[in-house]
């Protein structure tokens, strides 16, 4: 298979049409198996995926330890084709309490220092604070990294979960190459505004929670029980009526699939995937079977009358419950 190639905005790399979001391998999303996560890493550079997704904060630098071990193991040619994405700035307690973001100058370049070591990695591909600090103007954190990146350490600017003015404000201090926000069949908040202004700006969307986070995924089921600090046991999406009333939806979606032979996931994907080239899903396969999956998505075509019926069984703000809990909203730039 080959999963063919978008570019990340006008001044940024060619990257595989898909991602690998590495979070749930580390945090979020209960316990993962260690072995099964690398494996599934080099599965994905093996299928051709280029495109790495991390944090620092996953799992308070897990899961950059977990990459950086992955790529030392995998072949050399799969290693140099890797481009790794790292979200910084989350503050975390030692018993893993968010405490909210920073990103003053020094504090970014502190950060740096610490994913390169973790990683093992002479430079970070893109370099991207996970929520603006409201403390601290854009142009200041965007101003070190470019600095970072006239040092060599940092290749391209990124930024996550910003609105359309932030996004003018830091595409007018450096180039900026994508906007990693969530994008989906059920969150398509992004669509009368911040994707006009990224595209007027020549700045890609690497989309997360195309499967909001495994609820469209034909997978996830009522009775499903999460574990302590998953996140989707406070995300209101998730919760009593709300699920119920999401996974209706899903059920429309799976009638859709299996009139095409293929998975709700791929179809949930490959609409994303239609959006628009400047879009790359980034999709958070923790196991082989379910990057399988999501690769499959790269072989399915919607046509007008598939998008259509899409379309139908989920209109534009089909989903009950906020994509966020209420405290974490507010830290979200994109939803003012
Ligand atoms: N910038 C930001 O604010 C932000 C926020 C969140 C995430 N991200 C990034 O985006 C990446 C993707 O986000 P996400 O993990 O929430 O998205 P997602 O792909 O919507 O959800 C992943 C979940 O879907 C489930 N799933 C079921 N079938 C799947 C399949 N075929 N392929 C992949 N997953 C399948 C997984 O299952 P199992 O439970 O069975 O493993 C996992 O729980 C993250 O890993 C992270 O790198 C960024």
């Amino acid at each position: 298979m080959t999963t063919g190639t978008r570019t990340l905005g006008t001044t940024g790399p060619q990257v595989s049409a898909l991602g690998l979001g590495c979070m749930g391998m580390s945090a979020l999303y209960g316990g993962a198996d260690r072995a099964e996560s690398i494996a599934t890493l080099h599965a994905a550079l093996e299928a051709g995926v280029t495109l790495l997704d991390t944090g620092d904060f996953y799992g308070m630098g897990h899961n950059e330890l977990l990459i950086g071990e992955a790529l030392r193991a995998a072949p050399a040619a799969h290693r140099e084709q890797a481009l790794i994405s790292v979200k910084f700035g989350a503050l975390r307690d030692p018993d893993g309490a968010w405490a909210g973001y920073d990103g003053r100058p020094a504090a970014v370049k502190n950060f740096a220092a610490y994913s390169l070591q973790r990683l093992g990695t002479d430079h970070i591909d893109v370099y991207r604070i996970a929520r603006v600090d409201p403390d601290v103007p854009i142009e200041e954190t965007v101003g070190a990294i470019a600095e970072l990146v006239e040092r060599g350490y940092v290749r391209h600017i990124g930024l996550s979960e910003v609105g359309a003015e932030t996004l003018r404000r830091a595409a007018a201090t450096a180039p900026i190459t994508d906007l990693q926000i969530e994008y989906s069949l059920i969150s398509r908040g992004i669509e009368d505004e911040i994707l006009p202004t990224a595209r007027a700006l020549g700045v890609a969307v690497t989309a997360y929670g195309v499967l909001s986070r495994g609820l469209i995924s034909g997978h996830f089921t009522p009775d499903r029980q999460l574990a302590a600090g998953d996140f989707r046991s406070f995300s209101p999406r998730f919760q009593g009526d709300n699920l119920r009333h999401n996974l209706d939806l899903v059920e429309a979606l799976r009638k859709i699939a299996e009139q095409k032979g293929v998975t709700v996931a791929q179809i949930a994907i490959a609409w994303v995937l239609s959006r628009g080239e400047d879009i790359v899903p980034l999709v958070g396969a923790r196991r082989r079977d379910r990057l399988a999956e999501a690769l499959g998505a790269l072989e399915v075509r919607l046509d007008q009358a598939d998008l259509a019926a899409i379309e139908e069984a989920v209109p534009v703000g089909a989903a009950a419950g906020d994509r966020y809990p209420s405290a974490q909203m507010a830290h979200l730039d994109s939803e003012r």
